[in-house]
């Protein structure tokens, strides 16, 4: 290991995934606005590629890509395709019109896989290679070909596989540890074999792509990039399919922050990675956990007495890596309800949301709302409007007013006007508490029959004052929706998040999707 890292810097491709894999996730989901608000987020953070979606799995992924793939510029926007001739000609129907398109093509190669999943013989899977990485390579230069469950996979069929690949036009063949099952040794072990078994692999760009079920997904990924390996596939968050996939922030700022040790770069922009970790937690519903490496709420707090004291004197005693450098704590005091119209404008204008004038009236008319309860606006405030306010679904119903009366000895009832399709309609109920006597009245008023699955509180900003966020996620049968509200209140801000999801899962309904896309 130790000599790949004495040689000059070597950079390494970021490929992001999070509008794919990441929105495996359970309950995770994003409509087409959010999904291009996430590309754009991830183009300014420097990754090198953008895996947009899997186009042949719905209309809704497809759109989704298309729109994405016209929104982004620098990136190359992959579409991913199983070996099919359909798959491949829907995934470059998505992605044409992208300024650098690329393709994705894979097939499990796993004995377990072949055998209970494909029903393919070794030969069988070969072909496939073969004739789907020649159609991709068709379509354009940018064809990626992945290994399904390689890590599972017999070695010198793996290598059969991967000649194949590249024979047939590859530009980068990828090594998944599909159900995050290899160890960072055996993982080093098997990209060395690769490396050196592979025919034309100097040739071609070695990536891998690690989930995280055994907790080992990044140190998997470094082990892999320590072998050779010039391309990582990452999630923000590190959200994906089951326990999610390797953490961008974390293999990122891993190059970075050690790069005494490592000698590669990336070409992301660390400053950007907390507010794409922000808004990635914010359209998909799927929040942080605290103590979470490189962007959880507790990644640079200092509890213990000796450590404040430390950091205190120098906050290099307990601190390797500041929270600047990943975009924490640059929240800037911005306004209060003396500012116009015009700066709000400039303050959205530099937080790279270029609103229509529509749209800005909307976003000052909350603003303003805000502004009377709240003394101080902050960039973290702002965006949670633009959330609300342009990024959301058209609207069935509307929360119009809401009243709650609760305490110690008062019974919780809430009082409710909602506007159902332009009709307005009043109802009162009670509840066990304030949020549940919201929640029992707006789902007896609209006759909604849907799951609270998750629902959660946190507070945009610090202070007593500080907006709340409610998250809610909503299951009606197979199809989950995730709501968002923010308001000074929190009841209100919960009574919005409800009111959210409910017009999404309308929007799913009309789309005849099961996630919001
Ligand atoms: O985990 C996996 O194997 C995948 C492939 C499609 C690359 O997501
Ligand atoms: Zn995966």
């Amino acid at each position: 290991m130790r000599e790949e890292m004495r040689q000059t810097p070597k950079k390494i491709i970021i490929f992001d995934t999070t509008l794919r894999d990441g929105e495996q996730s359970p309950g995770a989901s994003m409509n087409i606005a959010e999904k291009i608000l996430v590309a754009k987020q991830l183009e300014t953070l420097g990754v090198d590629k953008i895996e947009a979606g899997f186009p042949v799995s719905s209309p809704g992924d497809f759109d989704a890509v298309k729109a994405v793939a016209a929104e982004v510029k620098k990136p190359i926007v992959v579409g991913l395709a199983r070996t099919s001739q359909e798959d491949i000609a829907r995934a470059w129907d998505a992605v044409k019109e992208a300024d650098r398109p690329g393709l994705h093509t894979f097939i499990a190669t796993s004995d377990i896989h072949l055998k209970y999943k494909l029903r393919m013989t070794k030969d069988q899977v070969l072909k496939a290679v073969e004739d789907a990485v020649k159609a991709c390579h068709e379509y354009c230069s940018s064809v990626e070909f992945s290994a399904e469950d390689a890590t599972r996979s017999d070695k010198e069929f793996l290598v059969d596989v991967f000649n194949t690949a590249i024979l047939s036009g590859a530009d980068t063949i990828n090594i998944p540890d599909t159900v995050g099952y290899t160890t960072p040794q055996e993982f080093f072990d098997l990209v060395s074999y690769i490396r050196t078994q592979v025919t034309g692999i100097e040739d071609v760009d070695i990536s891998v792509h690690c989930h995280n079920d055994l907790g080992l997904a990044t140190a998997n990924s470094i082990s892999a990039i320590l072998a050779g390996a010039s391309q990582v596939e990452c999630t923000i968050n590190g959200i994906g399919e089951r326990a999610g996939n390797a953490s961008l922030e974390e293999i990122v700022m891993a190059l970075n922050v050690r790069k005494d040790v490592y000698n590669f770069y990336s070409g992301v922009d660390t400053t950007q990675i907390y507010p794409a970790s922000r808004l990635v937690s914010h359209v998909t519903g799927i929040s942080v956990q605290p103590n979470k490496a490189i962007v959880g709420a507790n990644a640079f707090a200092h509890e213990a007495g000796i450590h404040q004291d430390g950091y205190l004197k120098d906050r290099t005693t307990y601190e390797i890596m500041t929270p600047e450098s990943v975009g924490i704590g640059q929240s800037s005091l911005v306004m209060g309800k003396h500012s116009g119209k015009h700066a709000l404008k400039n303050r959205l204008e530099a937080l790279g949301y270029n609103l229509t004038d529509t749209e800005i009236s909307k976003v000052f008319k909350r603003f303003k709302d805000i502004a009377d309860r709240k003394k101080d606006i902050y960039d973290e405030d702002i965006e949670a409007i633009v959330m609300e306010e342009v990024y959301r679904i058209p609207d069935k119903y509307r929360l119009k007013y809401l009243n709650i009366t609760s305490g110690t000895v008062a019974v919780p009832t809430a009082t409710v006007q909602l506007e159902i399709e332009g009709e307005v309609v009043q109802a009162a109920g009670f509840g066990n508490g304030p949020v549940d006597a919201v929640y029992k009245t707006i789902i007896q008023m609209t006759g909604v029959r849907a799951r609270l699955l998750h629902f959660s509180v946190s507070s945009i900003t610090g202070g007593t004052d500080a907006l709340g966020e409610v998250t809610v996620n909503l299951q009606d049968k197979n199809r989950i929706a995730v709501g968002h509200g923010s308001d000074p209140d929190i009841l209100v801000a919960s009574g919005k998040a409800l009111v959210n999801a409910m017009n999404r899962l309308e929007f799913l309904k009309t789309k005849d999707l099961s996630v919001d896309k």
